[in-house]
């Protein structure tokens, strides 16, 4: 149907889960650790209402912290194009785990692969 959002095709419990799938690979994947604090809580409870609000339900992100000026804050990390690759890489990898259907999967990570191409603040060489 017309304008129906990734949040409503998908539902609330499947980004929950896509994104707790995803910080149990972000946790483990050896050029990530260093950036991401060692408790998880918080950048899981803030990513669960980011991607809702991203995906077109609630705004929860904005109520509770304002405009998420994501670059902004991506600033304090260096993220380099292979952090940005492992970054995906544990989405794509979440994704199956979650059984994220077509065409919402590919549609959706194709954003998620624009906005994660703008997070990028590092060369590779500067690392
Ligand atoms: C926060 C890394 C891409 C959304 C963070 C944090 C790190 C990080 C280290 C801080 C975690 C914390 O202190 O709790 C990365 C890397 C990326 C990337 C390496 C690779 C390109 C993205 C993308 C999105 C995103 C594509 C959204 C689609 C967020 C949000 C937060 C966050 C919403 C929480 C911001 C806040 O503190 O309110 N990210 N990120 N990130 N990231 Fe990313």
């Amino acid at each position: 149907q017309r304008n129906q959002s990734f949040y409503d095709a998908v539902g609330k419990e499947k980004i929950d889960e896509l994104v707790e799938a995803f910080y149990k690979r972000v946790q483990q994947h050896p050029d990530l650790i260093p950036i991401f604090p060692d408790d998880f809580t918080e950048t899981i409870r803030k990513q669960k209402q980011f991607l809702t609000q991203f995906f077109g339900g609630p705004p929860l992100y904005v109520e509770e912290h304002g405009h998420p000026m994501l670059r902004a804050r991506h600033l304090p990390f260096e993220i380099t194009p292979a952090r940005r690759d492992a970054w995906l890489s544990c989405m794509s990898g979440a994704m199956t785990e979650v059984d994220l259907e077509e065409p919402y999967r590919s549609a959706m990570f194709d954003r998620l692969v624009k906005t994660a191409n703008h997070m990028m603040n590092t060369p590779e060489d500067e690392k």
